[in-house]
């Protein structure tokens, strides 16, 4: 089985020094691609910038990327031969419409930056996604969490999506730890307690293993 995952944020540069970006660290992601190596699958991690040193297993190959941009062109590549898609990135929605070339020097008062909006890589590769491919994604909501999270899975293609609330202790971005929720298409849902993230990560691999159904089989061999 081969699986594809994004993780971490992504930097979309302002000028040489200057960047915008957001306070994912890829923990979720990268248990995510250890727990699935540990199950016998292949992964490709797509990372953004994170302080974490790339997993070890030698079926991890972790690819990294700065950019939304560079983030779509990875995940792009390696999409079509996946079996299993997990989008557990953090992707910037908009970036500086300019890269100034040369530092921006300070001015006036205030500072009107213009963004663009970034491709959203989960609905774009979603568009091309085949039956049996099976595709995960993560919500961050503040309010109405199941409700934005359906609408969500069913925009983008998602089979689950993994909603993290920012209302919870001990969840999301920097903890070690998180709490979740998951829904899946016919609208079911499962809720996952509070636990260290690789733990979680075991649970979703295993969440994901039965409901997707492998040619061969995860470590089968054949
Ligand atoms: N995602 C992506 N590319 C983007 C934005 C999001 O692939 N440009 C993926 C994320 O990795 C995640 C899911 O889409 O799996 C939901 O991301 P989220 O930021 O919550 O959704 P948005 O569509 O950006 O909705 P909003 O920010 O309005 O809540």
């Amino acid at each position: 089985m081969r699986v594809l995952i994004t993780a971490g944020p992504t930097y979309e540069p302002l000028d040489p020094v200057r960047f915008l970006g957001n306070r994912s660290t890829g923990k979720m992601g990268y248990a995510l691609a250890e727990a699935f190596a540990a199950a016998g699958a292949t992964v490709t991690l797509v990372s953004g910038p994170t302080n974490l040193p790339d997993p070890i297993p030698a079926t991890i190959v972790t690819v990294r990327v700065e950019t939304a941009a560079q983030m779509f062109a990875a995940a792009g590549a390696e999409a079509e031969t996946a079996d299993v898609w997990v989008f557990a990135a953090a992707v910037a929605d908009y970036r500086p419409a300019a890269v100034a070339t040369e530092k921006i020097k300070k001015s006036g008062e205030t500072l009107t930056l213009e963004l663009v909006k970034n491709v959203d890589i989960a609905a774009t590769l979603g568009q091309r996604k085949r039956p049996e491919q099976f595709a995960v994604g993560f919500a961050l909501e503040t309010t109405n969490e199941l409700a934005h999270a359906q609408d969500k899975l069913h925009r983008k293609g998602f089979d689950l999506i993994v909603i993290n609330s920012l209302r919870d202790a001990g969840a999301g971005f920097g903890h070690d730890t998180n709490q979740v929720t998951v829904l899946d298409r016919a609208g079911a849902v499962l809720n996952f307690g509070l636990r260290k993230k690789t733990d979680l990560a075991a649970d979703l691999v295993a969440l994901v293993l039965a409901r997707c159904q492998p040619p061969s089989g995860v470590g089968s061999g054949g």
